[in-house]
């Protein structure tokens, strides 16, 4: 009797793991949101008042199963009808086939001031230059350590980008090379710790990242349990750092482990308004100092 009992004790507990298993693996990784953000900048010019970007990271097309689900993520950046979209790295995973079958799908993306680009540690795996050419002849402008200005009448806003932090030289004085003092610069970077760095220079008012994939996992009351180097101070969601803001999106795929519990794949609708910077919310402060680990970029120095 008892053993009887041990044995239907431990089916339960098998078919819950297997149930657990298949909803990371099929249901949760594919199981799409949209999040939206209103940003109060002190420097926004006027008719930049209701901006909206929307902010997709971390495709890593190459895996089939987010290959597959890369038409719905392109249905639902359209839905938005953003002003511009910003592509954060990891757009390829370890090849570039990936980006090449998607190309026609990237055609589709469309935003009234373009499709922005910059790299991350996968697309350089895949052969960033590659993975550059695929996404232009889809109409996506990369930003490695440079910048675009995007115009409402005579007023500018200025879109940056750096190269990647782990596998590149990030350069953010090469990026805003001529741009004003009085600029109002929205800076992509993959990896968004270097929020550290960007955060010393005054013209970037928003940073925008992934890189973390929000951990992938999060044990409810534990948070994420595993991060990439150069993604612990800020696992994902809207920071203020400094008198700069940071989103970190939880972005679109996975890495080679293909699972997600608590922590959805997203796209970001970020509206900018004018307005005063938000108070801090508290986070900025969880973050582990070990100033001898950040690199110095550009003379700029991590603000501890
Ligand atoms: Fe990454």
């Amino acid at each position: 009797m008892a053993r009887s009992k041990r044995r239907s004790a431990a089916g339960a507990v098998g078919a819950a793991l297997a149930a657990l298993s298949w909803y990371t693996w099929r249901i949760e990784t594919r199981w799409l949101r949209t999040v939206r953000l209103t940003l109060p900048v002190p420097s926004l010019p006027p008719a930049f008042d209701g901006y909206r970007i929307v902010h997709v990271s971390d495709l890593h097309l190459g895996i089939p199963l987010t290959q597959r689900f890369f038409p719905r993520v392109v249905q639902a950046v359209l839905r938005e009808q953003p002003d511009l979209v910003a592509l954060t790295g990891d757009v390829a995973t370890a090849g570039y086939d990936g980006v090449s079958q998607a190309r026609a799908e990237f055609a589709r993306l469309d935003a009234a001031d373009g499709l922005y680009f910059v790299p991350g540690n996968h697309d350089y795996y895949a052969g960033v230059d590659a993975v550059e050419a695929a996404l232009m002849r889809s109409g996506v402008t990369p930003l490695r350590n440079a910048h675009t200005v995007v115009s409402r009448g005579t007023d500018r806003i200025v879109i940056a980008g750096i190269d990647d932090v782990i596998l590149s030289v990030p350069d953010l004085n090469q990026a805003l090379a001529g741009v004003p003092d009085d600029a109002c610069v929205i800076l992509l970077a993959h990896e968004p710790d270097f929020a550290r760095i960007a955060t010393a220079e005054p013209r970037v008012v928003l940073q925008l990242s992934g890189h973390t994939h929000g951990g992938q996992i999060r044990v409810p009351g534990l948070g994420a349990v595993m991060l990439p180097h150069l993604g612990h101070l800020y696992p994902a969601g809207a920071y203020r750092v400094g008198n700069m803001g940071l989103y970190v999106t939880t972005g679109i795929g996975t890495g080679k482990f293909v699972m997600r519990f608590n922590c959805r794949p997203e796209i970001a609708v970020i509206t900018l308004v004018r307005g005063p910077f938000p108070a801090s919310n508290g986070r900025d402060a969880v973050w582990r100092p070990d100033p001898s680990s950040w690199p110095v970029v550009g003379g700029l120095r991590p603000v501890v």
